[in-house]
C-alpha cells in the first residue's frame, strides 16, 4: 500500500461540504481525518483514492459474496439493462428469480421484492401486523433491522451503555437516534438475546399485543453472536403457541452461511424471512418471503409496493448471483477462507496468551476477547473489545480492512485467495504486536 492520505483528505473535505460528514451513511464516517475515500474495488481488494490497496473484509457490509466487479454478474446486468430498467410490470426474469429463491430457501413459499434490507424488514413487519391484527413487536438488544423508526431501538449503534439499558429482565428500549417519535417506544419490546425464560415470561404477559418476533439468526451487527439452538427452537414453539409471526432477518446471513441461509444451516424455519446483501453480489435488490398463508394476504388490504421493486438491474444481478451460488461450490470456498483465517488468528492469539472466542459462521465471524462465548449484546459490552478494536485499527493501517469496529463481522468472498489470507495473517500478527507494545 502507498503512503499517506493526501488525496483522500482533500476529497473528504470536498465531500463534507455537500454530504453531512462527507458520507451517505453514518456508518461510513470514521472521523474527520480518517474517513476512507474509495476509488474502486475488484475481487477481494479495494483501493482508496491515494492508490492504497486493502484486502477487503467489509465487502460493503456483506453483500459482495462472489467478489467485487465479477464480470459474469456485471455482464449479465449490462445485457439485461439493454431491455430497459423499470416497467412497473412483472417480467419473466423476475418470476424466474422468485422461483429460484423459493427453491433455495426451505421456509419460503412466496416472495415479494424490495430494494434494501430496511425495506424488506419494514414490509415483513407490516405483513405480520396485518396477519395477526396486533401492533407490537419483540426485537432483541443489539439486533439491527434497518434505518427506520420502528426498529431503531436498542441497536448496537444506540448509545447503549449498560447503564442506559435497564435490567435484563425488563430492558428499556433505547432509541438509536433523535427524531424517532416517542410514541413508537410503546410498540417495541426489547429483550436480551438467547434467554428463553425472559422471552417466555414476556409473551405470557403480552402475547395478545405482539405481532412478530424479529431476530438476526447471527448478530451480523454485533460480532456474529449466534442464536443458540434451544433458543431458536423456543422462539419457534412460542410463536406457534401464541400466534406470533416469527421473522428471521437473513439480510446478512441469507445466501451466505448456506445456500438456504441460516434457516437451512440451523434447521429452524421462520414464518417470514428477509433477504438483501448477498442475493445480488452488491447490486441493490432485496426480498421478503415465507409461508404462503401469510404472504398471500399481500394485496388483500395489505400494502406493499415501490417503483424500483424488482427493477431489471437488481433482478438480473440476483439471477446470475443465485445461479452461481446454487451451481458451484462458491459458498464452500468462502467458508474455507474464513476457516483459514480463524486458524491463523487462533495460533497468533494463543501464542500471545490472549483469551478469545469466535462466534458466527466462518463466512461472517466475530472475534471476542473474552473467556466465554458472548450470548447477547450485554456480554459483548463486557468483553475487551477495546483491545481488539485497537488491533483492527492497526490492521487497517497495514492494508487489511475488516471493519475496525468489531461489532461488524469479518466477511469473506469467493475471490479471496489463500495467499490473501496468509498475508492478512502476517499483518494481523504485526498489529497484535504493535498494540501489545503500546500497552506495556
Ligand atoms: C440484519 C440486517 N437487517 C437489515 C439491514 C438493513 O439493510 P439495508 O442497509 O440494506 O437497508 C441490515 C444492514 O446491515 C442488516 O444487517
Amino acid at each position: 500500500m502507498s503512503e499517506g492520505r493526501k488525496q483522500s483528505q482533500a476529497l473528504f473535505e470536498r465531500a463534507a461540504r455537500v454530504l453531512p460528514r462527507g458520507v451517505s451513511s453514518n456508518f461510513r464516517y470514521w472521523g474527520d481525518g480518517a474517513t476512507p475515500m474509495v476509488a474502486r474495488a475488484e475481487g477481494g481488494y479495494i483501493w482508496d483514492v491515494d492508490g492504497s490497496r486493502y484486502y477487503d473484509y467489509r465487502l460493503g457490509f456483506g453483500p459482495v459474496i462472489l467478489g467485487h466487479a465479477l464480470p459474469a454478474v456485471d455482464e449479465h446486468v449490462r445485457e439485461a439493462s439493454r431491455d430497459g430498467v423499470v416497467y412497473a410490470f412483472t417480467t419473466e426474469r423476475e418470476v424466474r428469480v422468485a422461483e429460484k429463491i423459493v427453491e433455495m430457501c426451505p421456509g419460503v413459499d412466496m416472495v415479494r421484492f424490495a430494494n434494501s434490507g430496511s425495506e424488506a424488514t419494514m414490509h415483513a413487519l407490516r405483513v405480520a401486523r396485518a396477519y395477526t391484527g396486533r401492533d407490537k413487536i419483540i426485537k432483541f438488544e443489539g439486533h439491527y433491522h434497518g434505518m427506520y423508526d420502528y426498529v431503531l431501538w436498542s441497536t448496537a449503534s444506540s448509545t447503549m451503555e449498560i447503564e442506559t439499558m435497564g435490567n435484563r429482565r425488563s430492558p428499556v428500549p433505547v432509541s438509536s437516534s433523535s427524531g424517532i417519535p416517542r410514541a413508537l417506544h410503546d410498540l417495541v419490546i426489547t429483550l436480551p438475546f438467547n434467554d428463553v425464560e425472559i422471552l417466555e415470561d414476556t409473551l405470557k404477559r403480552t402475547w395478545f399485543d405482539v405481532a412478530a418476533i424479529i431476530m438476526e439468526p447471527m448478530m451480523g451487527n454485533v460480532g456474529s453472536i449466534e442464536a443458540e439452538p434451544e433458543f431458536l427452537q423456543a422462539v419457534r414453539r412460542l410463536c406457534d403457541e401464541y400466534g406470533v409471526v416469527f421473522i428471521m432477518d437473513e439480510v446478512k446471513t441469507g445466501f451466505r452461511v448456506a445456500q438456504g441461509g441460516a434457516q437451512e444451516l440451523l434447521g429452524v424455519l421462520p414464518d417470514l424471512a428477509t433477504y438483501a446483501k448477498s442475493i445480488g453480489n452488491g447490486y441493490p435488490i432485496a426480498a421478503f418471503g415465507g409461508k404462503r398463508e401469510i404472504m398471500d394476504i399481500i394485496g388483500d388490504g395489505v400494502a406493499h409496493g415501490g417503483t424500483y421493486c424488482a427493477n431489471n438491474v437488481g433482478i438480473a444481478a440476483a439471477e446470475k448471483t443465485l445461479e452461481i451460488l446454487s451451481g458451484t461450490d462458491a459458498l464452500e470456498q468462502v467458508a474455507e477462507r474464513g476457516r483459514q483465517l480463524q486458524k491463523g488468528i487462533s495460533d497468533i492469539l494463543e501464542a500471545h496468551s490472549i483469551p478469545f472466542v469466535f462466534t458466527g459462521h466462518p463466512s461472517m465471524f466475530g472475534v471476542h476477547f473474552a473467556e466465554q462465548c458472548p450470548r447477547e449484546y450485554r456480554d459483548y459490552l463486557a468483553s475487551d473489545y477495546q483491545t481488539y478494536n485497537a488491533i483492527l485499527e492497526e490492521l487497517v493501517v497495514r492494508g487489511a480492512m475488516p471493519d475496525p469496529d468489531s461489532r461488524e463481522p469479518w466477511f469473506f468472498c469467493a475471490a479471496h485467495t489463500e495467499a490473501d489470507i496468509d498475508d492478512t495473517l502476517n499483518l494481523f500478527e504485526q498489529s497484535v504486536d504493535a498494540v501489545l507494545a503500546n500497552q506495556h
